[in-house]
């Protein structure tokens, strides 16, 4: 029994080891059918690699001088050793830091309203996308949105710039489920809040290019006062990018790729970068970009934060990640495509001096959620 049990908590270390793995390979831009495939290997190897083990130690015999000693045996009890140990001491305490993480101090408060569309539609709007009867599952949040309003204190913010509000939206991903009449509730309930003075738009807004015609009835009613900014996401880099980047910009949307630009808003200089790699290159260059004003940095991925920390940026707005989309009570996301996998899977975090918010989408290819609601982030920007 206790073999047992020790054999399966050394499977529970290697699942994590694999998909820690997967989780940096996703972060890559490798071509789509070549991720299924390493996908799948790797599904199967979390599966069926402990068996292979457990077949393995059935060969060390002592008295089997032929299987005795053999590296391969070796390294696989070795292996499954370290798995064990992981699995045993290592993952509870990365759960305990994970829990006991606090919100950095600059966040002065957060607070969360959930539109439930459902219940204000009166139905569940599934659509019509390939995956629609996940939609339906009973368990699945994805209908439950969370329009969280984050104060953040940055200091030495120019005065006019109290109270500055950001609408940030990510991770549409117009397949046709969610059904657009989703996307137009979350529309008309961003629009209840009032203008805001920015709408930041952090990629992955269509999966098919049949779904580009929603981007101008929905993402066209959302503008911001002074401005509204995107970039694309790798889920665009699929589809037809330069088709999504034309009809952004016939709506007065600056699509800023992998380039800055500085503005006045209510008369203060600031830059806002975009940062679309690793999928469209080459990245964005700053050499020029003027030193000493606030700089706003839209990645549609957060794996960027270190460089956007070395480069100055007080403000860093990403998606991509999409908080896991199914998550586990207690130990959290699972899948996270990003390099740093779990670290930042959804939430807010400072990272020397650079505010970082991940915001968990608005839609996903595959839709479901578990424990992971949709998001919606509206930001205000404090002086302190
Ligand atoms: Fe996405």
């Amino acid at each position: 029994m206790l073999d047992i049990l020790m054999f399966l908590l050394a499977w529970l270390g290697h699942a994590c080891f694999m998909m820690v793995l997967l989780n940096m390979a996703y972060s890559m831009p490798w071509d789509r059918n070549f991720r299924k495939v390493f996908r799948l290997l790797m599904g199967l190897w979390i599966f069926l690699g402990p068996l292979y083990y457990y077949y393995l130690f059935g060969q060390i015999n002592p008295l089997n001088t032929h299987a005795r000693g053999t590296v391969l045996i070796l390294a696989h009890a070795l292996y499954m050793g370290i798995s064990f140990t992981f699995a045993i001491v290592a993952l509870p305490l990365i759960t305990i830091v994970r829990l006991r993480r606090k919100p950095p101090k600059n966040l002065l408060r957060e607070t969360t309203e959930v539109l439930d569309v459902e219940q204000v539609l009166g139905h569940k709007p599934v659509g019509d996308g390939k995956y629609h009867f996940l939609a339906d599952l009973p368990f699945n949040m994805l209908f439950k949105v969370d329009f969280t309003t984050l104060r953040i204190g940055i200091p030495n913010l120019p005065a006019e710039w109290e109270g500055l509000t950001i609408l940030h939206l990510s991770d549409m991903h117009f397949i046709g489920t969610p059904g657009k009449e989703y996307f137009d509730a979350i529309v008309e309930k961003c629009l209840e809040y009032g203008p805001h003075d920015l709408v930041v738009i952090s990629g992955d807004i269509i999966d098919t290019n049949k779904h580009i015609a929603w981007i101008e009835p929905i993402l066209g009613r959302l503008k911001g006062t002074h401005g509204t900014y995107a970039i694309l996401g790798n889920h665009d880099w699929w589809q037809d990018s330069d088709a999504v980047r034309s009809k952004l910009r016939e709506l007065n949307i600056t699509v800023l790729g992998n380039n800055w630009e500085t503005v006045k808003i209510k008369g203060q200089p600031m830059t806002i970068i975009g940062n679309e790699q690793p999928w469209f290159h080459p990245g964005p260059d700053l050499f020029a970009a003027p030193s000493g004003v606030f700089k706003l940095l839209i990645s549609h991925t957060p794996d960027y934060v270190y460089w956007a920390a070395s480069k100055g940026v007080q403000l860093m707005l990403s998606g991509h990640n999409h908080g896991g989309q199914l998550r586990l009570p207690i130990f959290g996301s699972i899948f996270v495509p990003s390099w740093y996998s779990r670290r930042f899977d959804m939430g807010t975090f400072a990272v020397k001096g650079t505010m970082l918010h991940v915001n968990r989408g608005m839609g996903s290819k595959e839709p479901l959620r578990f424990l992971c609601n949709p998001q919606v982030s509206r930001i205000l920007l404090e002086r302190i």
